[in-house]
């Protein structure tokens, strides 16, 4: 069980009580190509520890995706996803957004996690410490495209990607953000500035009892007013949580706050997918409408996957 609503803390912990295992999810990708290691890094004198994804199916520099965990830390759900994005050719870097003293994962207490998350949602400049640090690490990986970063998160790193994006400009090399089920959409801190060139896309559920409308419509303004390039998808019939496929499927209920949607999740995914190709440059933008274009061009690896590599328009 890797999240839940933040603002329903007692429900959560009753819902979920039982839940302590760590998730295994499916293997989609080549175990013959996957290269996976534990990073440890630091913001100041804390200790972190991140995990590290790619093939070595293809060698050379490539771009990379960070992702911000929810709010149980790193567990098998955001390893699966750096897997994932490793295996569409990208280097995935799972952040370490606690400490290597927190107990990271579906055992980690309820309360313990609302706490977690309220330390750095209270304190702006903590929080894009903790999340610049990642960037910064990412960006001494020699298999990294230094200029072609971008980072995702879920829940808690959801509302992490966006204060990440607040902090531009100091944020070299990050093109944009994508967050899931995303929370906060506003931010205790600074707002975006004007002129703000990353791209910022929000993938929630229609019906997430954690969004209210007044919460978007400030994230809309913000948005605006920094003139940013900018999409805030509300998937229907979909709560929060819906992109982990552990959970059980919405009911429909108003008493459940967190259930998965396979077909939202899906079609976020592949929003996310086709965003990533766009932001490195991986399409053929020049034509995108033809079939040749197709509009992704992807290379053979020495194993046979499709990798990506850049089209010149
Ligand atoms: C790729 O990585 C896998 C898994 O770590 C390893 O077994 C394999 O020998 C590596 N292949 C090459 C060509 O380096
Ligand atoms: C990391 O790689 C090892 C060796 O290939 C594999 O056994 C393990 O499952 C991988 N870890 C994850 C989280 O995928
Ligand atoms: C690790 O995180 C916990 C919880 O926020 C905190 O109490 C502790 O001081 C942190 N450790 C370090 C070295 O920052
Ligand atoms: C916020 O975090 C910064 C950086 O960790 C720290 O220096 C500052 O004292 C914190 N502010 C408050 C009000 O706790
Ligand atoms: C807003 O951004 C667009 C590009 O997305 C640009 O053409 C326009 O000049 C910008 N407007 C202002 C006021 O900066
Ligand atoms: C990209 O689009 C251009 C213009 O339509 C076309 O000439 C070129 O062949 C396309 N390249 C690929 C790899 O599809």
């Amino acid at each position: 069980m890797a999240e839940m609503l933040h603002l329903l803390p007692v429900i959560a912990a009753v819902f979920f009580a039982q839940a302590y295992a760590d998730y295994t999810y499916p293997a989609v990708w080549s175990a013959a190509t996957l290269v996976n290691s534990t990073v440890p890094y630091m913001d100041g004198k804390t200790d972190l520890k991140g995990y590290l994804a790619y093939t070595n199916s293809t060698g050379g520099p490539r771009p990379a995706v960070i992702i911000y965990p929810d709010w149980d830390g790193i567990s098998n759900y955001e390893r699966w996803r750096a897997n994932l994005l490793a295996a569409q050719g990208y280097i995935a870097f799972v952040a370490d957004v606690y400490n290597t003293s927190v107990q990271q994962g579906p055992t980690l207490p309820i309360a313990a996690r609302s706490a977690l998350m309220g330390e750095y949602r209270s304190n702006s400049t903590k929080w894009r410490n903790r999340l610049l640090a990642a960037l910064t690490k990412v960006r001494t990986f020699d298999l990294v495209q230094k200029d072609k970063i971008f980072a995702i998160g879920y829940c808690f790193g959801g509302g992490g990607v966006l204060e990440l994006m607040r902090a531009w400009p100091s944020t070299p090399g990050l093109l944009g953000v994508a967050g899931f089920h995303a929370g906060p959409l506003t931010t205790a801190g600074p707002k975006a500035l004007a002129g703000n060139p990353l791209q910022v896309q929000v993938y929630n559920g229609a019906d997430d009892p954690g969004i209210t409308t007044e919460n978007r419509l400030a994230f809309t303004s913000e948005m605006r007013a920094a003139n940013m390039t900018w999409n805030y998808y509300a998937y229907g019939h979909t709560v929060h949580a819906f992109t982990l496929m552990e959970n059980p499927i919405w009911d429909g209920s108003k008493s459940m706050s967190n259930g998965y949607n396979p077909s939202s999740d899906k079609a976020s995914w592949w929003a996310l997918r086709g965003l990533l190709l766009e932001s490195f440059s991986l399409t053929n933008s020049t034509n995108p409408y033809t079939a040749a274009g197709g509009a992704y061009d992807y290379q053979t690896g020495i194993n046979g996957e499709r990798l990506l590599s850049a089209v010149a328009a």
